[in-house]
């Protein structure tokens, strides 16, 4: 249902290819994506640099700049993000967190936590098991394009996980898509470790959700710096 709403926004506002795309992964398509836990309460293995940049709760006047159509020959990740970051800010899911510059919105990613937990289900289906009330899920890192290569992802994502252990977080928890192994391996050097491997398949617009163990041989391909598309 949530699929076909964001299927007709698409429609609607004429980006077809984002829609084709998500017809073509809805057909037939694995997804694979890592899970990553850290103890939040222990100091980042890595070093990176932290800019200037506020965190807090994101507020309503802020969403329009996640959620605004680009222009419809613009990449089609870009208006797919923004039809998901349109979906879970509308959805009441809590807590969004906003990074800023300037007073300015660049970044936005949830920190959520098992107070979530119903809509977490509802929202994502199975993707996500129900969170205990130790933990906290770090999910939909989006930087505005003008804004990227400035370190503005690093800087937030520190404060989010120092925000999770002031919150009494003992294990931080990420799903990064193998698609995107630079992320993958931006978490492993920060010091989070893998503890499952998640495959959301769709074989004829029916979505089937399947945990496994660590794959050492995937987490070593990443590590490697391959690249690993989706499985389609
Ligand atoms: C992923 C994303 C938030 C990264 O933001 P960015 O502005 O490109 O990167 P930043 O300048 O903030 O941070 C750069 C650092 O993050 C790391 N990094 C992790 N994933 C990255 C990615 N996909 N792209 C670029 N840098 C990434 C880099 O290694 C770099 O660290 P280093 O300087 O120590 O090597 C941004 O590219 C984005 O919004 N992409 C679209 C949405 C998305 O794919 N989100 C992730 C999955 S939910």
């Amino acid at each position: 249902m949530h699929g076909l709403r964001k299927g007709l926004w698409l429609l609607r506002k004429g980006h077809y290819r984002p829609l084709l795309r998500r017809l073509r992964l809805r057909a037939w398509s694995d997804t694979v994506s890592l899970g990553l836990d850290y103890d939040p309460r222990g100091q980042p293995a890595l070093r990176t640099p932290r800019i200037p940049v506020d965190v807090r709760p994101i507020r309503p006047p802020e969403i329009l700049a996640f959620i605004e159509l680009p222009p419809t020959g613009a990449p089609r990740t870009e208006a797919l993000t923004r039809t998901n970051a349109r979906h879970l800010l509308e959805s009441g899911l809590q807590t969004c967190y906003v990074g800023l510059i300037d007073d300015e919105p660049v970044y936005m990613q949830f920190l959520i936590t098992a107070n979530q937990n119903e809509r977490l289900s509802k929202l994502f289906d199975a993707r996500f098991p129900p969170l205990a009330d130790d933990e906290a899920l770090l999910e939909f890192a989006f930087t505005l394009p003008e804004h990227r290569a400035r370190h503005v992802m690093p800087t937030v994502l520190l404060r989010l996980i120092e925000l999770a252990a002031e919150q009494g977080a003992r294990r931080v928890i990420a799903y990064p898509s193998v698609e995107n192994a630079r992320f993958i391996r931006f978490f492993l050097r920060l010091g989070f470790a893998p503890f499952c491997v998640r495959t959301e398949k769709w074989r004829l617009l029916v979505r089937r959700i399947e945990f496994q163990p660590v794959d050492s041989d995937l987490v070593e391909r990443v590590s490697r710096r391959e690249e690993l598309g989706a499985v389609t």
